[in-house]
């Protein structure tokens, strides 16, 4: 996706689609006025006819109109006096989303008029404003490029420029989570999502990217994760992103994303009603890659390391069986009753591993538990931390972005779910509060990090005809990075 931003006069714009939004008549913009008189005062009186001006939610598209380049026209009405908080601004843009997906627009230009905004306010509405029109332009069979173009009166306003880039550099993240994630498994495996991570450290100088493979896992002990391999012919993978753009010697945010590529469930198979859908066992990967391809193209005055263990979980002759005793890298055995629950097999040594960073801020995101999905269906993300700032931060980020999140309790009467006579910890909890016994069990390997789960199992994708991913939770972990709230 690609932005602009332009002063030009509204019957220049040579766009697909140009959407002018129009207040009450009598607060009509000079550049709305002036493209009206081009045309003969046609636009005002259509306004006025079809009652748009002034009017949320009304609106209507007009084509090949002489004197203006753009191919159509669509006016909406906007709050009487042209000056709408966020809410009504996301409802004046909603049949501009509709239109723009319906006709299939690819270049578009939208007339802003910025007034005297708060930055902030003015910052969600650009960043709702891009993260719709990639939603509305996204095809993953029909991969284009679109263009948002944004009038104003004033292009050389910089703080409009950063800000409206930020939300190109989001859309983009999205973007890319969301092309990784709806990738079926024999073209995403271990070493193309590695491959796409180096990617992005040759296209962003401040990325740089290591990748490990089994061999070096072995001798860090990571037996858990290793584990998870045991099973499938293609060769795990640990993939470390490091976006090291705070001179201040800050301590990193680390980010954790679950990379299963295919989880078939191994010897404790799924049934096979809808097990297509596993390809999304790696929406926390993508959603890692998302985020760092988005810090790539912004400042942000934070130390980012992105930790991704990406397998297939499959079953085998050698695979893991259930009832197998692993020692995990922290030195915590784990009895592996459902070789099913193998992201936070992985998620676990790879916490381990993020020490060694000596992170600020662990979080990772993953598509953990059916458990989760049963919960809080696909609008929130299940949320677990060991600290409450650090929750409620995310919690905010979650609101901010529109991208929400909703907080689980990690009570540790929940633990004993988890206790066995054969190891310091079952990696299943029974039937109750999966969601939580996941996130409590990753938090055994927690213990002195500030730490929190995602759990994306119900909002990475869209299931049932929709089926596509999101591009969720990238939206929320970018706001959390722009302000790092946390403190
Ligand atoms: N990747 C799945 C979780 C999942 C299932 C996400 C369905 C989205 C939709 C995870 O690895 C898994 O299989 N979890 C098990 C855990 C259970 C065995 C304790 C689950 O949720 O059934
Ligand atoms: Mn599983
Ligand atoms: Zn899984």
């Amino acid at each position: 996706m690609k932005f602009n931003v332009k002063t030009d006069d509204l019957h220049n714009v040579k766009v697909e689609l140009l959407i002018i939004p129009l207040p009450s008549l009598k607060y009509a913009g000079k550049k709305f006025l002036e493209l009206d008189k081009l045309c003969n005062h046609f636009l005002s009186k259509i306004a006025r006819e079809k009652q748009i001006d002034g009017n949320i939610g009304a609106n209507i598209l007009l084509h090949s109109i002489d004197y203006v380049s753009a191919r159509s026209i669509l006016l909406v009405g906007t709050s009487k006096n042209g000056n709408c908080d966020l809410s009504d601004f996301k409802k004046t843009m909603q049949p501009c989303i509709n239109q723009i997906s319906k006709l299939k627009k690819k270049s578009v230009a939208i007339e802003i008029h910025q007034g005297n905004p708060k930055r902030d306010e003015f910052e969600q509405k650009c960043n709702f404003i891009f993260k719709q029109f990639e939603t509305a332009t996204y095809s993953y069979k029909k991969q284009s490029n679109s263009t948002l173009t944004i009038l104003t009166n004033n292009s050389s306003n910089h703080s409009l420029v950063k800000i409206a880039k930020q939300g190109l550099a989001l859309a983009n993240g999205i973007r890319l989570t969301k092309n990784l994630a709806n990738k079926p498994a024999n073209l995403c495996t271990p070493t193309i999502l590695a491959n796409e991570a180096k990617k992005l450290s040759g296209n962003y100088k401040s990325i740089n990217v290591s990748v490990m493979n089994e061999v070096q896992m072995k001798k860090l002990k990571m037996n858990t994760l290793l584990s998870v391999a045991q099973g499938t012919t293609q060769p795990a993978k640990l993939i470390v992103l490091k976006y090291s753009n705070s001179k201040k010697n800050k301590r990193p945010i680390v980010l954790v994303g679950k990379g299963v590529t295919f989880d078939s469930g191994g010897i404790s198979l799924k049934p096979s009603s809808a097990m297509d859908e596993m390809k999304y066992d790696m929406a926390g990967a993508a959603t890692v890659l998302g985020v760092f391809s988005a810090l790539g193209s912004m400042d942000l005055d934070v130390n980012v390391i992105g930790i991704i263990p990406a397998t297939e979980n499959m079953p085998a002759g050698n695979a893991t069986k259930p009832g197998d005793v692993i020692t995990s890298m922290s030195g915590k055995t784990v009895e592996i009753l459902n070789t099913d629950a193998e992201g936070r097999l992985i998620l676990c040594d790879s916490i381990t591993y993020a020490r060694k960073f000596k992170p600020e801020v662990v979080i990772d995101i993953a598509t953990l538990t059916g458990a989760c999905v049963v919960a809080l269906g696909s609008h929130a993300t299940g949320l677990m931390s060991n600290n409450e700032k650090l929750a409620e931060s995310l919690l905010k980020s979650g609101i901010n972005s529109g991208d929400r999140a909703w907080q689980l309790p990690l009570w540790s009467e929940y633990g004993s779910q988890l206790n066995t006579n054969f190891a310091d910890l079952a990696n299943v909890g029974g039937r109750t509060a999966g969601a939580i016994t996941a996130g409590y069990f990753l938090s055994q390997f927690a213990e002195g990090l500030k730490w929190a789960h995602l759990d994306i199992a119900g909002t990475a994708w869209n299931s049932g005809a929709n089926k596509l991913a999101t591009g969720r939770p990238v939206a929320l972990l970018l706001d959390f990075l722009i302000n790092s709230k946390f403190k």
